[in-house]
């Protein structure tokens, strides 16, 4: 998954909401006892996700929002552990926090997210001495129990209670919860509509907790266990509620929503899907529902006119090896899948694919691309790279810039590599001196920026649709055609280009037509047009 964009987030800081249940109207709690928390977010997508569960089930505990770690009684850390700069992020803090509860002894400090691992709390409290409570992502449904804050406020049986709470298990090499103990709290904070979502506009949306590959450098199956699918009802209720709710936009999450369904139970609903993932583990997953098949239900919740109830779906992320033509057919037939893709390819390298333990090749990632195009013309392309990992040449780094001067990337999220204790890949050696893995960094980033550029030039002239998600922060300057009143607004195209416009806040949550103006190699410019003005479609 890319680093998340995040999305128009809710003005200022949140306030519980009044008592599901009326009669607990009187047991409020005075709020000045209760902790204000701040929650601090790392990492990609489903860590803001997460994120918006923990804060939901501490708002209906009866919790305010800080705007700050400053101002705030309890600190929830969400942290990443890609690389080690994501970790030493929140390491680096460390300080600050011990400063910050010397001021303020009240002061709690909870750590969750992918560095919490087992078995290594010894070593967690060694990195991490400003930290009070440690928390698995799989034990975040836990955070108000844990902090003995559940409250006369939630509903009986609420997110907040202890009948939410799953016990934990050992399954293979990671510790997880009761089968599907995500997917069930995560329904009843559904139900009970407690998500505290960062946007009115987008929204995340978890399908797949877990990943099942083997990505020899790649920690996120040692923190987040194996795969978990959740309900398919369930995800396609979440959906029509988002709907309901007036959200233009929902991104169907997981490491790898691919793979989405496999440790279902076959459904007779399902009988005609008919595919087997083989590589790895062999996988049956006849009978049984796909990301094909979600997406065909969410696609198929529609207006009384007829027009797709959620206008943009998006997905990340995609595994190429489990790419299926199932659902390439279905990106090709569902108006509501936006013309996007992120497909991570790591390396333009079949040698270093096979160390990284990606199972596919560049010819079969070529060929899945291909067909992509074909059906779906104008698809805009990203991916994710790592420069210099184990044993990488020149030569071989040198066919990972071939790949990207071919296929032509519309946005490259490019890192170096990063060994991560605990991986198979810490076995090799990370023979890359650092000055080298910067260099070959730089020298990616510099041929996608001219790529990046040229894609966006392609636009100049034409207009798009696009979602307008936020108001950009201002700016100390302003281009020579955006001086005046309005502030700028930013959204994005169906194909996931940024879009910065001249416009009234009022457009937060259209979706407007704008002519590009401008181009950079990361974003574009453009001008509103009313609709009046716009073309006829
Ligand atoms: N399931 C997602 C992965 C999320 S991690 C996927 O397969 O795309 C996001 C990206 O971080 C990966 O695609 C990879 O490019 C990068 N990454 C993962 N582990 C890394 C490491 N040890 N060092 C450097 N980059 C890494
Ligand atoms: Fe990591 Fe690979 Fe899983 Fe992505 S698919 S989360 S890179 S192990
Ligand atoms: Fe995401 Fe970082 Fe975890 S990228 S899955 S938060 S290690």
């Amino acid at each position: 998954m890319p680093p998340s964009s995040a999305p128009a987030s809710a003005s200022g800081p949140r306030l519980p909401d009044a008592p599901a249940d009326e009669r607990l109207g009187e047991y409020v709690p005075d709020l000045a006892s209760l902790p204000r928390f701040h929650v601090w977010t790392l990492g990609c997508q489903m860590n803001r996700s997460d994120s918006e569960e923990m804060a939901g089930r501490l708002l209906a505990a009866g919790c305010a929002e800080a705007p700050s770690m400053e101002t705030a009684d309890l600190v929830v850390i969400n942290t990443c552990a890609i690389r080690e700069g994501a970790e030493q992020k929140v390491i680096g803090r460390q300080g600050h926090l011990a400063r910050l509860k010397a001021a303020n002894p009240g002061l709690r400090v909870v750590l969750t997210g992918c560095s919490v691992r087992e078995p290594d709390r010894g070593g967690l409290r060694r990195r991490y001495p400003a930290v009070d409570l440690f928390l698995r992502p799989d034990e975040e449904p836990e955070l108000v129990d844990r902090l003995g804050l559940a409250s006369a406020q939630g509903a009986i049986g609420s997110a907040g209670s202890p009948g939410a709470v799953g016990a934990t298990t050992t399954v293979g090499r990671a510790v997880v919860g009761v089968a599907d103990g995500l997917s069930a709290t995560r329904a009843r904070a559904i139900g009970e509509g407690t998500i505290a979502r960062g946007s009115a506009i987008s929204a995340w949306l978890p399908i797949i907790y877990g990943c099942d590959k083997t990505c020899t450098y790649c920690i996120v199956p040692f923190s987040r266990g194996p795969e978990r699918s959740r309900p398919f009802d369930d995800i396609v209720d979440e959906a029509r509620a988002l709907a309901a709710a007036g959200y233009r936009e929902v991104t169907l999450l997981g490491q790898n929503v691919n793979s989405y369904g496999h440790d279902l139970a076959p459904d007779p609903r399902f009988v005609h899907v008919d595919a087997e993932r083989w590589a790895g583990r062999r996988l049956d997953l006849h009978g049984r529902p796909d990301l094909a098949e979600l997406i065909r239900a969410i696609d198929g919740l529609r207006t009384s006119d007829g027009r797709p109830a959620i206008p943009r779906l998006r997905f990340v992320t995609s595994h190429p090896w489990d790419l299926s033509d199932r659902l390439i057919a279905a990106l090709a037939d569902c108006p509501s899948v936006c013309e996007h893709l992120h497909l991570p390819v790591q390396s333009g390298d079949d040698a270093v694919l096979r160390r990284m333990g990606r199972q596919y090749t560049i010819d079969h990632y070529r060929e899945r691309l291909a067909r992509i195009r074909d059906a779906v013309p104008g698809i805009t392309i990203s991916t994710d790279i790592i420069v210099g990992f184990c044993g990488e040449t020149e030569e071989q780094f040198g066919r990972t810039l071939e790949l990207l001067e071919t296929v032509r990337y519309d946005q490259v999220f490019a890192a170096a590599y990063s060994p991560r204790p605990g991986t198979p890949a810490t076995r090799l050696a990370d023979d890359v001196p650092p000055g080298t893995k910067r260099r070959r960094l730089n020298e990616l980033l510099a041929l996608q920026q001219a790529i990046g550029l040229e894609r966006n030039e392609a636009w100049i002239g034409k207009d798009v649709e696009v979602l307008v998600d936020s108001v950009a922060p201002a700016r100390g300057h302003a281009h020579d055609d955006e001086r005046g009143e309005l502030p700028r607004v930013v959204g994005r195209t169906r194909g996931n280009k940024l879009v910065h416009l001249v416009g009234d806040p009022d457009l937060l949550g259209g979706e407007v037509t704008v002519r590009v103006k401008h181009a950079g190699p990361y974003a574009l410019r453009g001008q509103y047009v009313p609709v009046s003005d716009a073309p006829m479609r």
